[in-house]
């Protein structure tokens, strides 16, 4: 058995890759499935379209690689986070459809939570804050609203999980129900230090600990396939949350070692080690991985929008028919314009943690036209990381000269990636492999089937592509933060 399925189950698409044993992409499938938003701010997941795209996309990836189920030693799944499901253990139908991470709908419960006075308790046990982004308040809308569920609950006839734990199940038939420490330090109901579910916040929250799956390190042994699903049994091995397999996968092992991923949103991650830094400011302190039953921490920084203002520039303004032209309208954008784009479509994540704030422009001329607004759009993926790693660097010193590695589909953008580096006044490394994330939970599964080496022998193989060295002058990068600062402050007094 010479290869290891990577299952990456993400917020548009469900994706399978098919890695050989030295972590070799030799195939992948991929399905985007239904989004459903049945209210302002509201986005559901059907989760049996979560499920049907990643068995579709597994089979599909290993019929392409030209192997047989035979010739996968180990699963490896990786998932959208937070994003939360309920359903019922004895015949494994969901309560509800999934409550996706971007849903805004218990804004006013994570508001008057905050009010109550309860925010510091939930930061120093979980790292997280009061924000609808979790799914801690989620799991209680859905006990709130689906009649009798409570109650059913408390016997033990519910099960909770985040996409991980349902593929699990469905994976195995409904015999295994857990999930990895990743998944569960986003759940708002966790205690990250000591490792466990957290029984006062989860009786703040009015969420029966009868339903919570049992928490396991990211190599570990998750149970093995129904049979009949690819005529054989195949041992899940690997699981973690995306943004930290992406830490994985990029061979962020070391403290100070910094990722960000650019999808739909960016989410940036910094190792800290053994240690639990916590934030001053309002960043989000997590688990980067658990081996062994040895958790290392991260500081995360979590941006909403950033793939999704190049969507917005496609399907909403309709300047440009793909994303690869963004890059040559903005080096076409007049440089005496400077347009500011503000993109907080569905509020503003870290530092500033704003679900009622909306996007806004600022500085248009009657020149300014699809080049400039393409430009401001690429740029404010910069600024946005700039404020997260001014943020990190506040919080922790160590941080204060790290290169980052980015990956995602946004970094295939050299002038993205250039102003990057010129905002942050920092190195940015593109690596060779971009597939980190799905690369990341192969590894995790490979790890734990003894067909790959331990982390220090794997970071050896992470190979760069392009480094971006900034060639702003100071004068200029300092001008320009500081006049994205303003327009975020106005945009959040609007
Ligand atoms: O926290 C949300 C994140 O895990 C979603 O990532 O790549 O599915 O947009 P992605």
């Amino acid at each position: 058995m010479t290869h290891i399925l990577a299952i990456d189950q993400g917020t548009t698409s469900s994706r399978a890759i098919v890695f050989d044993r030295h972590l070799k992409v030799v195939a992948s499938a991929q399905e985007e499935f239904a989004q459903h938003f049945p209210a302002s701010g509201w986005v559901e997941h059907d989760p049996m379209d979560l499920w049907s795209t990643v068995a579709a996309t597994a089979r599909g990836a290993i019929e392409k690689a030209k192997v047989t189920a035979a010739d996968i030693a180990a699963i490896g799944i990786t998932n959208q986070r937070e994003t939360t499901l309920l359903w019922d253990r004895a015949t494994g139908h969901p309560l509800h459809n999934a409550i996706v991470w971007q849903d805004r709908r218990t804004a006013d419960l994570c508001q008057s939570l905050k009010d109550q006075g309860h925010e510091p308790m939930i930061t120093e046990r979980t790292g997280l804050l009061l924000d609808p982004y979790f799914s801690g308040t989620k799991i209680k809308w859905i006990l709130d609203h689906v009649p009798g569920s409570r109650d059913r609950a408390r016997r033990g006839e519910i099960a909770f999980g985040t996409v991980d734990t349902w593929l699990i199940w469905q994976l195995t038939g409904g015999k295994v129900h857990a999930t990895d420490a990743t998944n569960a330090a986003r759940t708002l109901i966790y205690d990250i230090g000591r490792g466990a579910w957290d029984a006062k916040i989860c009786a703040l929250l009015d969420i029966p600990m009868e339903i919570l799956p049992d928490v396991r390190d990211c190599a570990a042994d998750y149970g093995v396939t129904r049979v009949d699903l690819f005529g054989r049994e195949i041992p899940i091995l690997g699981v973690a949350g995306d943004q930290q397999a992406a830490t994985v996968g990029q061979a962020c092992f070391q403290p100070g070692m910094m990722k960000s991923t650019y999808g739909t949103g960016c989410f940036a991650l910094l190792n800290t080690g053994a240690d639990r830094v916590p934030s001053k400011n309002r960043l989000l302190t997590t688990i980067a991985y658990r081996l062994n039953g040895q958790t290392t921490y991260a500081l995360e920084g979590s941006i909403f929008i950033a793939g999704a203002v190049v969507q917005w520039l496609r399907d909403g303004l309709k300047i440009i028919r793909t994303a690869s032209e963004t890059q040559p309208l903005a080096e076409h954008a007049d440089p005496t314009q400077d347009v500011v784009l503000v993109p907080a479509f569905t509020g503003l994540g870290a530092p500033y943690w704003r679900p009622d704030c909306r996007g806004a422009v600022y500085g248009l001329t009657r020149n300014s036209g699809p080049a400039e607004m393409a430009k401001a759009a690429l740029e404010s993926v910069g600024f946005q990381t700039r404020d997260l790693l001014e943020a990190m660097r506040a919080d922790w010193g160590a941080a204060a000269d790290g290169v980052l590695r980015v990956d995602g589909g946004m970094t295939a953008s050299d002038w993205a990636m250039q102003f990057l580096a010129d905002i942050l006044g920092a190195p940015v490394d593109r690596p060779v492999v971009t597939e980190t994330t799905a690369l990341g939970a192969a590894y995790l599964a490979g790890l734990q089937a003894g067909l790959c080496p331990g982390p220090a022998e794997f970071q050896k193989h992470w190979a760069l592509q392009h480094r971006f060295t900034p060639a702003m002058d100071p004068t200029t990068r300092e001008v320009r933060y500081a006049r994205w600062g303003r327009a975020v402050r106005a945009t959040m007094s609007v």
